[in-house]
């Protein structure tokens, strides 16, 4: 994907100011910077998931594979299939585990069979790490999964309609230490399929799963560059300060 000069407004407010980034097939690149700096706006505007949000305008151009995605021609509903979102709080719909995941696939008519969507759901649940765990119960409730079930149900679900980008915005941030871990494992093993933009409060977080950081301050895309150079040698004073915790 490709940004140039994105801003993104609340009414009169700028919450994005002129932000052109390039975001790479199957990296991961994580988002931080101090809590209000933009980093779930940006992330929004990738998906056009701001469109939901009244009174939300973004201008810039916006491209997925030399395609504008603010083009009013474009199908909404296909490009957040093609890329997908993980939110901070798992939101698993009130249906069993198993049409959760079949959601997409059957919105989109990705399946001809039964057994073509039966293949789809496997296959999904078992890129998100989940398939040992439900594979008895999928006809259970997604919401009596525990929070890093759901969360990886979610993960399913969007890997189910086949996306080129998942965004994620901080998908770690309520579940335990055990589950974060089995959140990281998944992204580092679905980043040889996937391209995946990480926003994360964690620092350590965006250092174990990122290829690269993009530091965000103010609306401002301050830097970006390979993670480890920006956790150990940033460019930007910006940067340095927020790393070593002088503010953020
Ligand atoms: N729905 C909204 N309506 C109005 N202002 C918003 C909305 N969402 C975010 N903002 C404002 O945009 C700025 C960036 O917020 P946000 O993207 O949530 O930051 P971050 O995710 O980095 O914490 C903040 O000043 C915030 O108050
Ligand atoms: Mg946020």
């Amino acid at each position: 994907m490709v940004t140039e000069n994105v801003e993104v407004f609340y009414g009169d407010s700028r919450a994005i100011k002129g932000i052109s980034l390039d975001i790479r097939e199957n990296e991961v690149i994580a988002f931080i910077g101090p809590s209000g700096c933009g980093k779930s706006t940006f992330l929004r505007s990738l998906n056009r998931m701001n469109d939901t949000i009244q009174g939300c305008r973004v201008t810039g151009r916006i491209t997925l594979d030399d395609e504008d995605i603010y083009d009013p021609s474009l199908d909404v509903v296909l490009l957040r299939a093609r890329i997908g979102m993980v939110f901070q709080k798992p939101n698993p719909f009130p249906k069993s585990i198993y049409d959760n995941v079949a959601y997409g696939a059957r919105l989109h008519g990705l399946a001809k069979s039964r057994h073509d969507l039966d293949d789809i759901v496997e296959d999904s649940l078992r890129k998100a790490g989940l398939w040992e765990e439900v594979r008895d119960r999928l006809q259970q409730p997604g919401t009596g999964l525990s929070g890093g079930q759901q969360q990886r149900l979610c993960i399913a679900r969007a890997i189910a309609v086949s996306p080129e980008v998942i965004l994620m915005d901080e998908p770690c941030s309520a579940l335990d230490p055990i589950a974060t871990a089995r959140i990281e494992e998944l992204i580092n093993e679905l980043s040889t399929q996937y391209t995946i933009a990480i926003v994360t409060h964690s620092m350590q977080q965006a250092a174990r799963v990122s290829h690269r950081t993009a530091y965000f301050h103010l609306g401002e895309l301050i830097e970006v560059n390979d993670t480890e150079k920006v956790f150990t040698n940033p460019d930007h004073d910006l940067t340095e300060a927020y790393i070593t915790g002088r503010f953020g």
